[in-house]
């Protein structure tokens, strides 16, 4: 692994969220004249959706023309490239076509199936989160820690949920933690609600099932950040996805507790 390989696509990743973030902002300014169309349940896309995308391929391959690309909205390329780009273009997209500030870019690198680089923007916040594995995490030029609780009434939880698993596989998790003194949050944007686990705003983050474009670029992020988090891409999780638990150090075991009762 050549570090002046990473460091350039983490500069490039870093610019690309900016570009794109920007023209995002644009779109969610105008989005009463989107036409939103529904891929299933409570998920749907729209043509900022597929311009974001579309603009970070563009924007990556034009400079690594070799590098994979793994795109919620376009699917994969290049597979077997030694660097792969798994990216959302908008991370918070219910939010984002409702005019709720809470949605983000994220764009992680994976190098040789290992996650190196992940950055997730803000646009409406100008919150650039941004970590590459070594090197620590910052929200723009400040550095980040996860939290230090090791109870779970110590803090907000965030929480996600898709109807892409069964109620029944959740409701039980979300009545332990407030029977147990804790609180929950789930604000639309599993990206940056993992990015507030690494700023150490939220004290943890579960959901029972994520995709990899959604929470990869996070994962570096809380692990940079000193947090701990479940071996996500384990079985197949880059192509079929996983549950995610993201914590700080001290808080994983007891969150995991909670999740998994003996
Ligand atoms: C969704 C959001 C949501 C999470 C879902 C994701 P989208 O992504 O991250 O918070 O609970 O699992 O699918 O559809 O807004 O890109
Ligand atoms: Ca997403
Ligand atoms: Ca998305």
């Amino acid at each position: 692994m050549s570090t002046a390989a990473i460091a350039a696509r983490y500069a490039l990743a870093q610019s690309i969220a900016r570009q794109a973030g920007l023209q995002a902002l644009e779109w969610f300014r105008k989005r009463d004249q989107l036409v939103i169309e529904s891929k299933g349940l409570q998920d749907m896309v729209s043509a900022a959706d597929k311009d974001t995308e579309l603009y970070i391929r563009a924007q990556v391959l034009a400079r690594f023309a070799d590098d994979g690309f793994l795109g919620e909205e376009g699917g994969l390329d290049h597979a077997d490239a030694d660097y792969l780009w798994v990216i959302d273009p908008i991370d918070g997209t219910a939010c984002f076509v409702n005019g709720m500030h809470a949605w983000c870019l994220s764009i992680a690198v994976t190098y040789q199936g290992k996650p190196v680089i992940g950055v997730v923007y803000d646009p409406n916040s100008d919150e650039m989160f941004h970590a590459c594995a070594g090197q620590g995490a910052y929200v723009n030029q400040q550095a980040m820690r996860a939290h230090s609780a090791s109870s779970i009434t110590e803090g907000v939880l965030g929480v996600g949920f898709s109807h892409r698993v069964p109620v029944s596989s959740f409701v039980p998790f979300l009545d332990r933690v407030l029977s147990n003194g804790g609180m929950f949050i789930r604000n639309g944007s599993g990206a940056l609600m993992l990015s507030y686990v690494a700023a150490g705003r939220l004290i943890g983050y579960y959901e029972p099932h994520i995709n990899s474009w959604d929470c990869l670029a996070a994962i570096v992020l809380v692990q940079e950040a000193g947090g701990t988090v479940n071996d996500f891409l384990a079985n197949n999780g880059l192509h079929d996805g996983n549950p995610i638990i993201a914590a700080g150090a001290q808080l994983y075991a007891p969150l995991l507790a909670l999740i998994q009762p003996t």
